[in-house]
C-alpha cells in the first residue's frame, strides 16, 4: 500500500491527510439488508484511499487517478442529478458531501463541512460485485468529516453513505456495502443486524483463506437492473405480508403462498432462509465448526440461484469448479447477483494451488481468463498513518 499512498501524495501535490475504506465480500445472507435482515460480509484488502487537504472557499476539487479527471462543485449548491445514464465517479463523492449537510433522517447533528481537496485513487475491483463504489463514498465520507473535524459514529457514516447512493446517484442498495466499510473489524465477518443497526464478530479462523474470483461477467446496482427488479419482487411479498420479511417466518410465508406471485414467493423464501443462515453462520465459525460453515455458504449459493434467479451460468460453474478442488469447504456468488464474483472458503495450506487451479479450469471452459484472489480481512475505514 506504500507504493499507492506516496504515488497519491505526489499527484495531490499539497500536505494531505490520507483515508481509506474498503471494499467487501459477503459470505452469508443476500439481498437481505432491505427487509431488515442478517448478512455477513467482511471488509477486504482492497480499497479507496483519499488525500485530503482543506480549502477555505468552500469548493470541493475532486480528482481521481484512476479516471485521470478533475471536477470542481461549489458545496453550497449542488444539485442532485437526473435519474437517467451512468452515474460518474464524481457523483458518489458529491453525493456523500450532500448527503452530509442535509439534516433530516439521520442524527448527523450539524455539520459545516469546509472545502476540500480529495484526490482519489481504488484498487477495488470495479462492477465485479465487491462495492467499489461503497468505498469511495466512505472513503470520501471519512475524508470530509476528518477535515471538518468531526467525529461520527460509524453506522451513522454508513448510513450518510447509503442516503447518498439512493438519493444522489439514484442506486437502490441496502446498507450492508457502507456498514462494513465503515465498521470492518481484521481478521473478522460483521454478522450485522441490518434493522438494529448493530454487528457481531464473526472470526474468520487463521487456517482459511476467503479466495475471490472474479466471474469477468459484469453487474451493476444503479439503474433499471435486475437488483431493482428483484427488490420489487422482494416488496411485493413483505407488502402481502404486511410487514418486513425479517418479521416472517418460513411457515408464516409458506401459508400465504397463495396471495402472491410464485416468483414474490421463492424471492421471500431466498430472503428468510439466507437470514437464518447468518444467524446459524455466526454460531458454527464462534463455535469452530468450519465444515458446516462452508456447507450452509453453498447451501447460501442453491438459495441465490434456484429461490433468487440472480446467478449466472459463469458463476454457477466457477462454484462447481471451486467444490470439485481440494480443501475447498464451500463456495458461492457474492453480492448483488448477475455476475461479478464468487467466494470460496479455503484452508490457507490449498489456497494458493486452489486460486491457480481454479483460473486454470475456468480458462479452459470458458476461454476467459478470471482474477482470483487470495484475500486479507482486512479493517473498515480510516485515517492512514503517515509512516
Ligand atoms: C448490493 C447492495 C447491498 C446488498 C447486496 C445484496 O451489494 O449494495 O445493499 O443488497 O447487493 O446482498
Amino acid at each position: 500500500m506504500r507504493d499507492r499512498i506516496d504515488r497519491l501524495l505526489r499527484e495531490h501535490g499539497r500536505p494531505a491527510q490520507v483515508y481509506q475504506a474498503p471494499g467487501r465480500v459477503n459470505l452469508l445472507g443476500e439481498h437481505t439488508d432491505y427487509s431488515g435482515g442478517f448478512c455477513m460480509p467482511a471488509a477486504l484488502n482492497f480499497n479507496t484511499l483519499v488525500a485530503a487537504s482543506p480549502r477555505q472557499d468552500r469548493l470541493l476539487r475532486l480528482h481521481s487517478l484512476d479516471f485521470s479527471e478533475t471536477v470542481e462543485v461549489d458545496l453550497g449548491a449542488l444539485a442532485i442529478p437526473a435519474k437517467d445514464g451512468h452515474p460518474r465517479w464524481n457523483h458518489y463523492c458529491e453525493g456523500v458531501a450532500w448527503s452530509l449537510q442535509q439534516e433530516q433522517g439521520i442524527e448527523l447533528g450539524d455539520i459545516e463541512l469546509i472545502g476540500a481537496d480529495l484526490t482519489l485513487s481504488g484498487n477495488v475491483p470495479q462492477g465485479a460485485g465487491l462495492s467499489s463504489s461503497a468505498s469511495v463514498e466512505v472513503a470520501t465520507a471519512t475524508a470530509l468529516l476528518g477535515l471538518a473535524g468531526r467525529g461520527l459514529p460509524k453506522p451513522q457514516i454508513a448510513l450518510a453513505c447509503q442516503r447518498a447512493e439512493n438519493q444522489y446517484v439514484h442506486g437502490s442498495c441496502g446498507i450492508m456495502d457502507q456498514f462494513i466499510s465503515a465498521c470492518g473489524v481484521r481478521g473478522n465477518a460483521l454478522a450485522i443486524d441490518t434493522r438494529a443497526l448493530t454487528a457481531e464478530l464473526a472470526p474468520i479462523p487463521d487456517n482459511l483463506r476467503l479466495v475471490v474470483c472474479n466471474s469477468m461477467v459484469t453487474h451493476q446496482v444503479a439503474g433499471a437492473s435486475p437488483y431493482a427488479e428483484r427488490r420489487r419482487e422482494v416488496e411485493e411479498a413483505a407488502h402481502v405480508l404486511g410487514r418486513q420479511l425479517r418479521d416472517v417466518s418460513l411457515e408464516e410465508l409458506n401459508a400465504a403462498r397463495g396471495q402472491m406471485s410464485h416468483e414474490a414467493f421463492l424471492r421471500a423464501r431466498h430472503v428468510i432462509t439466507d437470514s437464518q443462515r447468518v444467524v446459524e453462520g455466526v454460531a458454527c465459525l464462534r463455535a469452530g465448526d468450519q465444515k458446516r460453515f462452508g456447507a450452509l455458504m453453498t447451501e447460501a449459493h442453491a438459495s441465490f440461484r434456484d429461490d433468487f434467479a440472480a446467478s449466472c451460468e459463469r458463476c454457477d460453474l466457477l462454484v462447481t469448479l471451486a467444490l470439485e478442488l481440494d480443501g475447498c469447504l464451500g463456495s458461492r456468488l457474492t453480492g448483488g447477483g448477475f455476475g461479478g464474483c464468487t467466494v470460496s472458503l479455503v484452508e490457507a495450506d490449498e489456497a494458493e494451488s486452489f486460486a491457480e487451479t481454479l483460473r486454470e479450469h475456468y480458462r479452459e471452459a470458458t476461454g476467459v481468463v478470471a482474477q482470483v484472489f487470495v484475500c486479507v480481512v482486512a479493517d473498515g475505514a480510516g485515517p492512514v498513518p503517515s509512516t
